[in-house]
């Protein structure tokens, strides 16, 4: 079996231009999607991901704005500009770029920002809201994953899922949501013995180890879907994902590349997530 491979840039495409009519409509009803970034220091990478976040919202009809301080700033300084944002009603979505500098603590921003405008979906109250089942911000590369999955009509329903990887970010979060759609969900991470035990009996696989084609033939099941979240830059500067794609392409049902998979649709979610916070959460998405 030779997989299907899932074009996360092309179901992304189509998902923006879906939702560049809804911005339009509510433009008409003079409510414009506002979304303000907050990055702190010069990581060339952070301001990369920024600049892509300011563009696909740009081509969407999403105002942005981006804030840059230095890596220098004060917790408190910016817990102080996060209160401005949670105050001002034309900021509908607010995202601090992470990793923040070591002498800020990161969960006591992620808790600062106000659960009605946490579009990254990190906030205590929204991951709550994720476990029990309510509506609220999902987090975007995890909600980005299920949407992949969706896209190509694959039942999640009583499927066996394993997830390599546990952050609060990416491994635990896609779990819990492929736990929502019903499958039975497996956790593996770095402290898993017999890793391959595991991977082998997965129906839908899930790589967010962040290690460079770590996921070989031999970890996956005939058949099984895989989905990649890495993002690894090689020596030579490619971009790579966890799972070793030629191998795994060859036996897998469905696979996601890298770059142009997963990656594309963590943007697209965002923008989704800021189109609801302008709409008002809990008032359908
Ligand atoms: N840094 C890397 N990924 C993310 C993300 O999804 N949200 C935020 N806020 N920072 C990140």
């Amino acid at each position: 079996m030779v997989a299907h491979v899932i074009s996360g840039k092309d179901i992304a495409q189509k998902m923006r231009e879906e939702m560049a009519q809804e911005v339009e409509q509510l433009k008409q009803r003079h409510i414009v999607p506002h979304l303000t970034v907050v990055i702190l220091g010069e990581d060339p990478a952070s301001h990369s991901y920024v600049k892509g976040k300011k563009k696909a919202c740009t081509q969407t009809g999403i105002s942005s704005d981006v804030i840059e301080l230095p890596d220098t700033t004060s917790e408190q300084a910016l817990l102080d500009i996060i209160d401005q944002l949670n105050h001002d009603d034309a900021v509908h979505g607010i995202l601090v770029q992470l990793p923040l500098p070591k002498h800020i603590d990161e969960q006591h921003i992620i808790e600062a920002i106000s659960p009605e405008k946490d579009v990254d979906g990190f906030h205590p109250v929204s991951v709550g809201r994720m476990i029990t089942g309510q509506d609220t911000f999902l987090p975007c590369t995890p909600h980005g994953i299920i949407e992949l999955i969706k896209s190509q009509q694959i039942d999640i329903k009583g499927k066996h899922a394993v997830v390599i990887g546990r952050s609060n970010i990416v491994g635990k979060p896609v779990g819990q949501l492929l736990l929502n759609e019903h499958a039975t969900v497996t956790y593996c991470h770095s402290k898993t013995e017999n890793l391959q035990q595991y991977t082998l009996k997965a129906d839908i696989l899930i790589a967010a180890v962040g290690k460079a084609n770590v996921i070989k033939a031999e970890h996956v099941k005939p058949g099984a879907v895989v989905i990649d979240v890495g993002v690894n830059r090689l020596d030579d500067g490619t971009l790579t994902g966890d799972v070793d794609f030629d191998e795994v392409k060859e036996i897998a049902s469905y696979i996601t590349p890298v770059p142009k998979g997963v990656g594309p649709m963590t943007i697209t979610m965002l923008l989704k997530n800021t189109i609801k916070a302008a709409k008002g959460l809990g008032k359908g998405d």
